[in-house]
């Protein structure tokens, strides 16, 4: 019998064809989140050495005093991202906001986080709005007159280039209006060991997770990848004060895409995604530069990851 072909997505397309065509095969992290990716993703945020998730949580907990104590009640919360599972709830009932509107390019994964904030919280109201986040788009008309609390948890930044992650912080000021709150999630830079070891985990969930994408590959645009044929790499480049994702070329290697003859040569790469760390000061300045005035920041005792309270302030004439 004939499978039935998931119908490709024309982005996902465009971006693997001519990623792989590139001189410096890349193909953006955002294609790594199908069904299956984030399911592995989740995975990842349960293993011993990713400290991310459990850092960021339990700083989160810690912090909803002040948080609440810093942020007006009856405001609107806007999630950059579908909300997740303890950190939303965690922070709607410290602050109590009147509205709450997840942002995601996922309807399925909106749709299961709004669902749980309806059912947990009576008095905050939902409106999901389905967007790509680093797009234009439209805030409802029910939150316009509104404080508001932007929250951007998990690190995501860090897969922004810091010239792209400045365009985005920007794009959010824009959205939030003048005056708006920014609570953000950035990783700290620390010794590269436990950097790769959170990247390239013992239990191989982060290698399945990239080697996932080629999966999707073949899957959703008619691929020949051959999956032995490519091993997981975490690399932490420090000179851009990253860790990549890449895939490695095991030997030479062939394939197809739609039709389209790829050829990798044994020890190249295809760059799958970036996770940059912030030292304390050019966490500051990143924000600094997006408009957003840093007015408080927490870190957990090991100096692992910061959360940052910013400001869109408006801008001043002089100096
Ligand atoms: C979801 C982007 C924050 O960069 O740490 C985890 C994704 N990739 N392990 C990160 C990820 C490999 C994660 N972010």
């Amino acid at each position: 019998m004939l499978k039935t072909p998931e119908p490709a997505d024309a982005a996902f397309r465009e971006h693997v064809l001519a990623g792989l065509a590139a001189p410096i095969p890349a193909i953006p992290a955002r294609w790594l989140y199908d069904h299956r990716g984030s399911e592995l993703f989740v995975a990842i945020t349960r293993l011993p050495a990713y400290y991310l998730a459990r850092t960021e949580t339990a700083l989160l907990e810690g912090i909803r005093p002040e948080i609440a104590a810093r942020v007006p009640a009856g405001g609107a919360v806007v999630e950059f991202g579908a909300g997740s599972a303890t950190k939303t709830p965690m922070l709607l009932s410290a602050i109590r906001p009147a509205a709450y509107v997840p942002v995601d390019i996922s309807g399925d994964y909106l749709e299961e986080s709004a669902g749980e904030v309806d059912a947990c919280f009576e008095r905050i109201a939902v409106y999901p709005v389905v967007a790509d986040f680093a797009l234009p788009f439209d805030l409802p008309g029910e939150i316009a007159a509104l404080p508001k609390l932007g929250f951007f948890p998990g690190s995501t930044i860090g897969n922004f280039v810091p010239r792209t992650a400045t365009d985005l912080l920007r794009h959010f000021r824009e959205l939030l209006g003048t005056g708006a709150l920014l609570l953000i999630g950035m990783d700290r830079v620390k010794p590269v060991e436990r950097l790769i070891a959170a990247y390239q985990d013992s239990q191989g969930t982060t290698a399945a997770f990239n080697l996932n994408l080629l999966d999707r590959i073949n899957r959703e645009l008619d691929g020949t990848v051959p999956l032995d044929a490519f091993r997981h790499e975490a690399r932490w480049n420090d000179i851009l004060s990253r860790i990549e994702m890449h895939l490695v070329a095991t030997r030479d290697v062939e394939f197809t895409v739609e039709g389209q003859r790829f050829q990798f040569a044994q020890g190249s790469s295809i760059h799958t995604e970036n996770s940059h760390k912030y030292g304390r000061r050019g966490a500051r300045l990143l924000l600094l530069a997006g408009g957003w005035t840093p007015i408080g920041e927490w870190t957990d005792p090991a100096g692992d990851f910061v959360v940052v309270l910013a400001q869109a302030q408006p801008n001043r004439f002089a100096p």
